[in-house]
């Protein structure tokens, strides 16, 4: 299997990052392969709603989405998103990349190509916020499944921390270790 992960975090070493970490360490031991992108590396125009994709099934766009990111999401069999919240919401640069995956919903629900055929892929969440509200992880949650949704990954699973703020207190939560764990063992 190839597991592809999503850093939506700007910040080095940062709490979702260390989430991501655990997480594909875990995914090794099984033996995939595994390949992480952090939105922030990758240098992208945002979606212009011009309706090309629409019609063509392309983006007008020849960047690191076309060149880097979107092949890299067709090709996983398990995808990974690791972010923590801004704003009720994913980090700028994930959502642009989000945004510009309009091209799948395109092909899937204007084109209706089954570009998928049957393939079971699966998608994860894996967020940090530094608050404690019920909806705090509300808008991650609808933007994934959404995201999912387009690319034909099943929205299998999320796990999400509150009360994390500072860079490296996910490290030192008791039980993150086994969380991860036991999330790998039932992809
Ligand atoms: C621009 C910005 C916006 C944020 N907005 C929220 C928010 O709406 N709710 C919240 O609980 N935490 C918010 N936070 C705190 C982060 O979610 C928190 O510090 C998190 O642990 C950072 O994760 P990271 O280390 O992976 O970057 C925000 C932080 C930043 C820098």
């Amino acid at each position: 299997m190839f597991v592809l992960g999503i850093n939506g975090s700007p910040r080095h070493h940062g709490n979702s990052n260390f989430l991501m970490s655990l997480f594909m360490e875990e995914m090794k031991k099984k033996g995939h392969d595994t390949e992480v992108l952090s939105a922030v590396r990758l240098k992208i125009n945002p979606c212009i709603g011009c309706g090309h994709c629409e019609t063509k099934g392309v983006c007008i766009f020849d960047d690191d989405f076309t060149q880097v990111f979107l092949p890299a999401v067709i090709k996983a069999d398990v995808i990974v998103l690791s972010s923590p919240v801004y704003f009720y919401a994913f980090p700028a640069a994930l959502k642009a990349l989000i945004d510009r995956i309009q091209v799948l919903w395109s092909r899937k629900y204007r084109l209706k190509l089954d570009e998928f055929k049957g393939r079971s892929r699966k998608g994860v969440l894996l967020a940090v916020g530094a608050t404690q509200g019920k909806d705090l992880f509300d808008g991650l949650k609808l933007t994934a499944r959404y995201f999912f949704d387009a690319a034909d990954i099943r929205y299998a699973t999320d796990l999400c921390y509150r009360g994390m703020d500072e860079k490296g207190e996910m490290e030192k939560h008791p039980t993150v270790h086994e969380d991860i764990k036991r999330l790998v063992n039932g992809l």
